[in-house]
């Protein structure tokens, strides 16, 4: 039990890290709060009109929770794998350093993706992928990726993570709420827009 605890607070404080945040203030790229959509995310972090920084914030944030789940697999195992999975994207979603008021998840959660079963973490990143090509809506890739999981999972034999696929998606979409407003008004913004 304690094993778990400590992969639980180590695997939080590695989500909790807001690259975006750290990223755009080394750069001086300005106040990612007060731009776009308020977001810590890449898709903002694209906002400012620095891609290496969008993209680093991509896979920093990604690569944070990959790591958590590599480091329970290693010294725990694969049940503690996949609390390092749900509690590093608390940590991002939940981080204590911006008084808890974090991300919407989604690099976080495909990276953990890939860690924990990477054809599914490959096939969300595809369904992303394809999707943005597609609409060039980041949300809404985000929102279709999410879901597609919830498919991949049981298709790529690791349908004994379904519940975990489940739990992160609806918190996925809990977090896209004012973005499934603007996708519902036609509003919302293209992958790089200014505003
Ligand atoms: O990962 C977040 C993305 O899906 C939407 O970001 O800034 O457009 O709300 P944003």
């Amino acid at each position: 039990a304690l094993a778990l605890i400590l992969v639980a607070a180590l695997s939080y404080l590695l989500g909790s890290i807001p690259f975006g945040i750290v990223i755009t203030r080394a750069l001086g790229l300005g106040d990612l709060r007060s731009i776009g959509s308020g977001n810590i995310g890449a898709t903002n972090v694209l906002r400012t009109g620095n891609k290496g920084a969008a993209a680093a914030t991509l896979i920093l944030d990604a690569a944070k929770g990959g790591i958590a789940v590599l480091i329970a697999r290693y010294t725990v195992g694969e049940d503690a794998a996949q609390l390092a999975a749900l509690t590093s994207f608390l940590g991002h979603l939940f981080p204590v350093w911006l008084g808890f008021k974090g991300g919407k998840g989604v690099a976080t959660f495909l990276g953990t993706l890939l860690a924990l079963a990477w054809p599914v973490g490959l096939a969300c990143c595809a369904t992303w992928a394809l999707t943005a090509a597609v609409g060039r809506i980041s949300s809404l890739a985000a929102l279709v990726a999410a879901a597609s999981s919830l498919v991949w999972m049981p298709l790529f034999g690791a349908g004994q993570m379904l519940a975990l696929a489940a739990v992160l998606s609806i918190l996925i979409f809990i977090r896209h709420k004012s973005n499934i407003l603007r996708l519902k008004n036609g509003t919302e913004p293209r992958i790089g827009k200014k505003s």
